[in-house]
């Protein structure tokens, strides 16, 4: 089914509305200061075209018209809550994703690592945790996981529990494979799981030294300081003050001379303390706090 936003609305009475973009942005304002008052989620700042791609997605799945009447329903009911909190928060996520990044992290990062007695990485927006697995076996790999504390933190409660039983799905397992070889994998990429019916279950052992907790970038502080902090694919959902905002997070959650990666799409521009990095990396959006 086409969606609606693009020129008319029913109204209730049935007969269509011109569509009003002024009118909607509005709408979406109440909806997303109601989320926040109601349920503690602060939506307010998150870039305004993919949110509301997002609202109409649920509108449309829930066979609602307006998002006028989404709000009536996520405001009185928390299952549709649960489930707005599913689309607005995008999960998609895959083992070794972009293996260049992974590559640069091994050759450039690594080195600076084997120096610390003691290091402690925080995935932030890790989604289902196959970047955490991911980065786990590459530490694995280096031999620095024993002295490793990873903190693997998400927004959202219900993929934060599927990241915690490290059950991915088998027919994905190929194009991991072909990712963790990129990323310049060392050994068969199956050891690190077993195939149980459609689900391949990862290594108990990879998750030992990992702490999964519910963390708001846009409403929690800083828990600890860090030696890295990987938030990739999660800042292009915000706009440029969020961002600035959350790099501000993380900057002052950096130890100095820590690492910060982001996604490829991501950079520092609207950091407030972009001059403070050095890019240790080309291509991969991979920083070092220097100053
Ligand atoms: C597209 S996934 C990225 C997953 C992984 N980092 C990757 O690159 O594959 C974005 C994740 O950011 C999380 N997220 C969105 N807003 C957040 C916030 N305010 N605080 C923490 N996590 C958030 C979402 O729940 C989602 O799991």
């Amino acid at each position: 089914m086409a969606l609606q936003i693009a020129s008319e609305v029913p109204s209730a009475a049935g007969d269509v509305a011109p569509y009003d973009p002024e009118l909607e942005r509005i709408e979406i304002e109440l909806l997303l200061e109601g989320i926040f008052r109601h349920y503690g989620f602060d939506f307010r700042s998150y870039a305004y075209a993919s949110i509301r791609r997002r609202l109409w997605k649920r509108i449309e799945a829930e066979g609602l018209s307006t998002v006028s009447a989404l709000q009536t329903r996520v405001l009185h009911e928390p299952e549709m809550m649960e489930r707005l909190l599913l689309d607005l928060s995008i999960n998609v996520t895959a083992m070794f994703r972009d293996p260049t990044f992974y590559r640069a992290f091994r050759e450039h990062v690594i080195p600076i690592l084997r120096t610390y007695p003691f290091i402690r990485i925080w995935h932030a927006g890790c989604a289902t945790g196959e970047e955490v697995y991911s980065m786990a076996i590459l530490l694995k790999e280096e031999g620095l996981y024993e002295r490793c504390r990873i903190y693997a933190t998400d927004i959202n409660e219900v993929v934060l529990q599927k990241a915690k039983e490290g059950i991915f799905p088998l027919d994905r397992m190929q194009e991991y494979t072909e990712n963790y070889i990129a990323a310049g994998g060392q050994r068969a990429f199956s050891d690190y799981y077993l195939a149980k019916y459609d689900g391949a279950l990862f290594d108990d052992a990879l998750k030992r030294n990992v702490i999964f907790s519910l963390h708001n970038l846009v409403t929690d502080r800083s828990f600890a300081e860090f030696n890295v902090i990987l938030c990739r694919n999660v800042l292009i959902y915000f706009d440029k003050d969020l961002q600035a905002r959350v790099h501000r997070l993380f900057y002052d959650s950096l130890a100095m001379f820590g690492i910060l990666g982001v996604g490829s799409k991501e950079s520092l521009r609207f950091s407030p303390h972009e001059d403070a990095y050095d890019q240790i990396n080309g291509p991969e959006k991979i920083y070092r706090k220097a100053r």
